[in-house]
């Protein structure tokens, strides 16, 4: 949660500072606020609302520093005010900092500082971090020049929680401190500047080459170098990552949201992320070896995940079961870490999160590791902090999502656990060589699909605007319909504030019907030749109770009685949800358009949830 931008160099910061807030502001933007070092002293401006209103504050263009600290805000303590935004400065405004994450013994901390003398003007858990930095600064003697690394290493061993965090000092105009904990933070190498980032895309415009931080290392970066410390400040080395992302995939081009342009590149998504994994017989994935005896040895496959990429896991259970025949239990990554979960070294678990910096799936990482499972991360992110964490890390590669709703990163990582089932199958030799050939096959062909699916984007568009005012809709199907279905319904909660629920299209009966009422609207996928007489009985039970339906079919179906019916072409159902979804997305799109919402930043949500 929260966007963090930091600049040093030559440049006058404010104006990269706020543009780099506004390419992060997906990810928090309820305040923002920016400071920067004006002649000797600290200068802070901030303002509740979006980072553009950071532009009515007075004086704002009249910055001059060159180095300077800016953040926009996700709030956990203290509601969104003027006063509880970021930076927050010690009480002799000699420190300045912002703040990713939450401190749990805030409130010994704030008990501690006011002993001493301390006053707190916010009610946020941050405005410790600056007040326990100048206190240690001030016990300390010794004036040399790393009197502020001193004080921020002795601030963060106080500190509880999770933390990623920009520290200016008025002591020294030509450096910053920066320290992470649990919470992303990247340094952009410039040319006699450099940057600092909640993640890449965000500077991506100014630098292609970064230092990705390991958990309590402190950076001390001035104008032509960047120093590493361990949590002892001990100097360490880091080495320099290039990025192959242009700057043009964090930008919206001719589009008018990000969401409608990740709905878009869906099949280069899928595209890249098959990659050259279907090319030859044998089936490989970069940065994974597991052996067959390994795979033999297993007695469960757990997948961990939240939200979206909780839904891909679902569609995964179907695909590893029939394959592998292994057990797989698909869990909610907050639920996972406290139910005491049975597993053994002959567990694998598999974690799936776009961003890679989700609390709670890394947390559900350690745990399983402590068990002796063996994990593999899933992430979009090169470098993500999961992937520093997991055993093996296997990368979707659909570019930088910025919509806050995930599309694109849903059918990659459908995609890429489909072939990893495909790797498991192939290596245990238990399923026919020719399911497997022939799964390769439809998997390649999905790209065209999808651009054949994006055709149906108007009459789905017609559809939204028909019911764009309702206040409740279901999502129904079967099997892998029915995870698809979930994915759908979170889609349209998340971006127009429709209240939707997701039901197994069988279940309907059993209680859930009640709720149908006259001119309500179901949306029914139904994309499985074995299934789908199944289902348009259950639709039928709607459809005489007033509903208006919406199908997504790959099958010959009459209409009776469907408001619309979007055609989707035939694949494998196990992979069908990577088209049956684009049709809900468009959806969800286009509903939240018509109501005149903010599609990319739809409210109390942020793109990347790091605290738990
Ligand atoms: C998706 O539309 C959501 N905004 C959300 O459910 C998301 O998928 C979830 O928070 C997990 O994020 P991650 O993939 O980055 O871990
Ligand atoms: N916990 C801090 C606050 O509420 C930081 C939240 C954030 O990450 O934006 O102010």
């Amino acid at each position: 949660m929260c966007g963090i931008v930091g600049y040093i160099g030559n440049k006058k910061a404010s104006p990269i500072l706020i543009n780099g807030l506004l390419r992060l502001e997906y990810r928090g933007y309820d305040s923002a606020g920016i400071a920067t070092i004006e002649e000797n002293e600290i200068s802070v401006m901030k303002n509740q609302g979006r980072v553009n209103s950071l532009y009515e504050l007075e004086g704002i263009n009249d910055l001059k520093g060159t180095i300077g600290i800016a953040h926009t805000r996700w709030a956990t303590h203290g509601k969104p005010s003027k006063e509880n935004s970021h930076p927050h400065q010690d009480n002799s405004n000699s420190f300045a900092v912002v703040h990713n994450g939450i401190i749990e013994n805030y409130n010994e901390l704030r008990e501690f500082l006011t002993e001493k003398g301390y006053n707190f003007l916010s009610n946020t858990d941050t405005e410790v971090i600056p007040n326990l930095i100048h206190y240690y600064f001030n016990k300390d003697e010794n004036n040399d020049e790393n009197r502020i690394l001193r004080a921020v290493k002795s601030a963060c061993s106080d500190l509880i929680g999770s933390y990623a965090i920009e520290i200016l000092s008025k002591y020294n105009k030509n450096n910053m401190i920066v320290v992470r904990k649990d919470s992303p933070l990247v340094i952009g190498k410039g040319n006699g500047e450099n940057y600092i980032s909640s993640d890449i895309p965000a500077i991506l415009s100014y630098t292609k080459d970064f230092y990705l931080l390991d958990d309590n290392e402190i950076v001390k970066l001035s104008r032509n170098k960047v120093m590493f410390y361990d949590e002892n400040l001990k100097e360490i080395q880091k080495p320099v990552k290039s990025i192959e992302w242009g700057a043009s995939s964090a930008e919206k081009g001719e589009y008018a949201d990000f969401m409608l342009k990740e709905i878009y590149e869906q099949p280069k998504a899928i595209r890249e992320t098959i990659g050259a994994k279907l090319d030859n017989g044998i089936i490989e994935i970069q940065g994974l070896s597991l052996d067959r005896e390994y795979i033999k040895s297993l007695n469960k496959i757990y997948i961990i995940a939240c939200g979206t990429a909780m839904h891909a896991g679902l569609v995964a259970k179907t695909i590893f079961e029939k394959l592998c025949k292994i057990p797989v239990e698909v869990d909610i990554a907050s639920e996972f870490r406290y139910r005491n979960p049975l597993i053994d070294e002959n567990t694998l678990s598999i974690y799936i999160t776009q961003s890679g910096e989700t609390a709670d799936t890394i947390a559900a990482l350690k745990l399983a590791k402590s068990k002796k499972s063996k994990t593999i991360a899933i992430s979009n992110v090169i470098g993500s902090s999961i992937t520093r964490e997991a055993d093996y890390s296997i990368y979707t590669h659909a570019g930088p999502e910025i919509a806050v709703a995930s599309t694109k990163a849903y059918t990659s990582q459908v995609i890429l656990l489909a072939i990893l089932g495909m790797y498991f199958a192939q290596k245990l030799g238990k399923t026919d060589k020719e399911i497997i050939s022939n799964l390769k096959k439809d998997i390649l062909q999905l790209p065209n699909q999808i651009e054949e699916v994006l055709k149906s984007s108007d009459k789905v568009k017609q559809f939204a605007k028909k019911v764009y005012k309702e206040k409740d809709m279901f999502f129904l199907g079967r099997g892998v319909d029915y995870a698809v279905s979930m994915e759908g319904s979170l889609k349209l909660k998340e971006i127009s504030y429709i209240h939707s629920e997701s039901y197994a299209a069988g279940e309907l009966k059993h209680g859930p019907i009640a709720l149908i009422e006259n001119n309500i609207t179901v949306i029914i996928t139904m994309t499985n030749s074995k299934l789908v007489e199944k289902s348009i009985s259950n639709v039928q039970e709607v459809i005489t109770r007033g509903a208006k339906v919406l199908a997504i079919t790959s099958e010959e179906i009459k209409n009776n009685g469907f408001e619309e019916i979007i055609k989707i072409p035939k694949t494998n159902p196990l992979i069908s949800p990577v088209l049956s979804v684009i049709p809900m997305q468009i959806l969800a799109y286009y509903i939240s358009k018509e109501k005149g919402l903010d599609v990319d930043k739809p409210r109390n949500l942020a793109k990347s949830v790091t605290v738990e």
